[in-house]
Formats: C-alpha cells, sequence, structure tokens
C-alpha cells in the first residue's frame, strides 16, 4: 500500500543518513558537532542520528538509484520538485534526527543546522505532514522513552531534540519532546496510554514560559497531574544538565519541582502584587485552570492552596468558579 511505501523509503533515508554520518568522509563534520554537543556514540546509534550531505541530491539519487518511486519520495517530503522538473533534497548539510513511531518506525525528520548564527537558513527544518507522519499525534522520543515512563510512572516534557538526548543520555530516559510547538489532545492522550504524570522542564526564559501555559490546562483537562520546572534564565534542560552534571541536573529538578497550579498561581500572584484589577484578573485566570481539572477532590485541594497564595477567602474562588459554569449551561 502507498503508506508502507512511505515507511520503506523513510526507513531507506534513514539508513541512508546514519551511513554518511557514520562512514562517509563528510560526516566526520557531524560527527564533530554531535560531539561538541556532548553526544556519546552509544547515544547516537541508539537514536539513529545521521547526516544529510551538503549536496544537491544526494539523497534523491541514491533512492532513485534504488528504485523508489519519486512520487514516494514526494510524498515524504525528501525530496522538493521545482516548478521546472528539477528534484532537489529537503535536507542538506544538517544533523539528522529521525522521528519514530510507537512501534519503531521512521515517519519523519528533524535537521539541525550546523551553522550557529544563520540567519538565512532556519536552525531547524522538520519533515512535513505526510500519510505516516501527523504531528500532532507524535512525540520526539516516545518510541525510545515508553519503558522508562512507564516504569517511573512519569513523563517529563521538554521542548528539543537536544533536551531529549541530553537527558536520555544522563540517565533520565523517561523524556520525551513536542518539537517546539505546544501540545495537542493527541499527544496527552499518547502519553496517557503509559502514565498520568507528566512533568514539564520549560527553558528559561518568561516568553517561553507564559505561551506555554494554555497548552498545560490542555493537560489538565484530560485528568492528568503536572509538574514543572523552570531553569536558570537562558538555559535549556540540554544546556543546563551539561553545565551541572548528570547528578546535580537530578537534584535540581527533585527539588524545584512544582505542582502546576501552585506555580501558575505563584507566577500571577506575583505580577499583580499591589494591583487590585490585575489581582482580579489573575485570580479569574487561576480558577479557569482549576476548573478543567475534572476531579472535584483535586480542585478542592486547588482551590484551598490558591486562596493560601493569594490570600483571598476560598469560598470567593469557588463562587467565581461556580459562576463561570453557569455561564458555559
Ligand atoms: N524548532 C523547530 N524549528 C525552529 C526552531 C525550533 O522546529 N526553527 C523546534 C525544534 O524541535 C527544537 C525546539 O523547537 O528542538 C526547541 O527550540 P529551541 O529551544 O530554539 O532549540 P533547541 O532544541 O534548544 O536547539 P539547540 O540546542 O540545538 O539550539
Ligand atoms: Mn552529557
Ligand atoms: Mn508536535
Ligand atoms: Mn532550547
Ligand atoms: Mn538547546
Amino acid at each position: 500500500s502507498e503508506r508502507d511505501s512511505l515507511y520503506i523509503v523513510s526507513d531507506f533515508a534513514n539508513k541512508h543518513y546514519q551511513q554518511i554520518l557514520q562512514t562517509h568522509e563528510q560526516g566526520s563534520i557531524g560527527q564533530s558537532y554531535l560531539k561538541e554537543r556532548g553526544l556519546t556514540n552509544n547515544t547516537i546509534r541508539k537514536f539513529e542520528l545521521g547526516y544529510s550531505l551538503d549536496a544537491w541530491s544526494d539523497l534523491t539519487d541514491a533512492a532513485l538509484k534504488a528504485g523508489f518511486k519519486q512520487q514516494y519520495l514526494e510524498a515524504t517530503g525528501l525530496t522538493i520538485v521545482k516548478e521546472d522538473g528539477k528534484k532537489y533534497d529537503r535536507f542538506r548539510g544538517r544533523v539528522m534526527f529521525p522521528i519514530h513511531n510507537i512501534s519503531g518506525r521512521v515517519i519523519g525528520f528533524g535537521a539541525r543546522t550546523l551553522k550557529s548564527n544563520d540567519k538565512k537558513s532556519p536552525k531547524y527544518l522538520n519533515s512535513p505532514e505526510s500519510e505516516i507522519y501527523h504531528k500532532s499525534n507524535v512525540l520526539y522520543g516516545m518510541y525510545q522513552a515508553r519503558q522508562a515512563v512507564r516504569m517511573q510512572d512519569m513523563c517529563y516534557m521538554v521542548e528539543g531534540y537536544l533536551d531529549v538526548l541530553s537527558l536520555h543520555q544522563g540517565g533520565i530516559e523517561n523524556v520525551v519532546s513536542s518539537s517546539g510547538t505546544s501540545l495537542t489532545e493527541g499527544q496527552i492522550k499518547l502519553i496517557a496510554r503509559y502514565t498520568q504524570n507528566i512533568t514539564v522542564l520549560y527553558d528559561g526564559d518568561a516568553a517561553g514560559i507564559k505561551a506555554s501555559l494554555r497548552g498545560i490546562d490542555l493537560i489538565l483537562e484530560n485528568g492528568l497531574n503536572v509538574n514543572v520546572v523552570t531553569f536558570p534564565t537562558g538555559e535549556d534542560p540540554d544546556s543546563y544538565i551539561h553545565k551541572v552534571g548528570d547528578e546535580k541536573f537530578k537534584a535540581y529538578v527533585k527539588e524545584h519541582s512544582q505542582d502546576f497550579i501552585s506555580f501558575k498561581t505563584s507566577l500571577y500572584a506575583e505580577e499583580s502584587k499591589g494591583n487590585p484589577v490585575k489581582k482580579a484578573e489573575a485570580i479569574r485566570e487561576i480558577v479557569t485552570s482549576i476548573s478543567k481539572i475534572p476531579d472535584p477532590i483535586k480542585r478542592t485541594v486547588f482551590f484551598q492552596s490558591c486562596s493560601l497564595i493569594f490570600d483571598i477567602d476560598e469560598q470567593l474562588l469557588i463562587s467565581e468558579y461556580n459562576k463561570m459554569h453557569l455561564q458555559e449551561r
């Protein structure tokens, strides 16, 4: 079937990129980059990392020569065909991160440029949606993480590919990434097959934190428990674990892990200090998050802690909650 053909051509590309990284003379460019990023051979092989040659159509030529139809190369986005019929590779001169589905088949790629500050080409290029790759139902690293997620009964969520790789290498194997996009319902349901507990490890910048609050409400709505850890400004989990080392990183995460509602409440309480209008808005915002939680007992606990943090009567919060629900009906 068409689907099978897309799986097979993706597998071919994955092996091709790995082969280049491991044996081609230009593969050393990718190798030194990955070593610089602190990754070991073991991690590189476990996650099947590769390298795409800095050439016009290396993969496309190899695949056509091996008998693959152009149609499937196009459908996976590996080959781009221009209006004049000229074919070229989507991924060129990049480190390749294959994305696996839960049964371990390659369905797409993320690809990082080696240039540290090139404004002309994006830092990451990703495969487009295809019949086998539906971004909203996929989490990078889930295939490698799934047993650890089940064993630890918890899943760490990080923003990027390198965060997954560095934590996994450091012994935190229950880690996945939504690849820079906000979480979807499909991704949350995927995690929920293995655990009800998510810990979000944010990059340490205020903008990123604010932007991801909505995605977290979605986790609550699905009845999962959410904790968050923030990192010092400018650090992400990958940079931080390399800065402080595996053991100190684990201790940091343990010490700074707090439940999401308390985190969000403190964040808003801090912001609205001494400003009654802002405070009222903040309280409504928190109540909105709490109202997403399906379990009434959990809701009660969070109303209690919220009333403490804001120093307001718990009954006020509950009546705010009731008002919201009357409006909904
Ligand atoms: N991302 C993307 N396209 C971009 C930038 C980011 O798809 N142009 C996605 C990638 O999945 C990336 C994630 O968003 O891993 C997080 O972005 P960012 O924090 O900027 O990158 P890092 O993962 O930290 O990458 P690096 O450490 O290599 O700079
Ligand atoms: Mn390391
Ligand atoms: Mn995604
Ligand atoms: Mn990052
Ligand atoms: Mn990073």
